[in-house]
């Protein structure tokens, strides 16, 4: 797996510092703002949005995630995670294995104070059902 760059670290950190600020939580008032980065060097960014039927609530990862799909970005190769807490915040588990679905990539938690933790896929899931679980490769 691949590190990141610093200036793509710094990238990726800054798109997903910015749309933190659409994040609609009215409920949490806790706000995440996400950013992937896809083999074309295309960033796809997405904030959580909650909804009055609480469980209905999407993390910002998981919008990223469409984002990127939806934007037909072939291949993830980073995600930083963005919110206003020290330590930053990890994805949730739910998160945890959408991401893995797209591989192993490195994963930056970061918050609005300059704090910056990498970590990846693979530490955060370990023993993951994957799509080679299926039987199926990456598609
Ligand atoms: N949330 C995320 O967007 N990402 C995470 O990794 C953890 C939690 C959101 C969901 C909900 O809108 C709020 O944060 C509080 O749980």
């Amino acid at each position: 797996m691949p590190d990141l760059n610093p200036e793509t670290i710094d990238r990726l950190v800054a798109a997903a510092s910015e749309v933190r600020d659409q994040a609609h939580a009215p409920y949490s008032n806790f706000t995440v703002g996400a950013a992937i980065i896809d083999a074309g060097g295309r960033i796809h960014v997405g904030c959580n949005v909650e909804n009055a039927s609480y469980g209905l609530s999407v993390c910002a990862e998981r919008h990223a995630v469409a984002a990127a799909v939806s934007a037909g970005g072939q291949g993830i190769k980073g995600l930083a995670v963005v919110t206003d807490t020290s330590p930053p915040t990890s994805p949730c588990g739910a998160c945890r294995q959408v991401l893995v679905e797209f591989g192993d990539f490195p994963v930056i938690l970061a918050n609005i104070e300059g704090e910056r933790i990498v970590t990846s896929v693979g530490d955060l899931l370990p023993d993951a059902f994957t799509p080679e679980s299926l039987g199926k490769g990456q598609e």
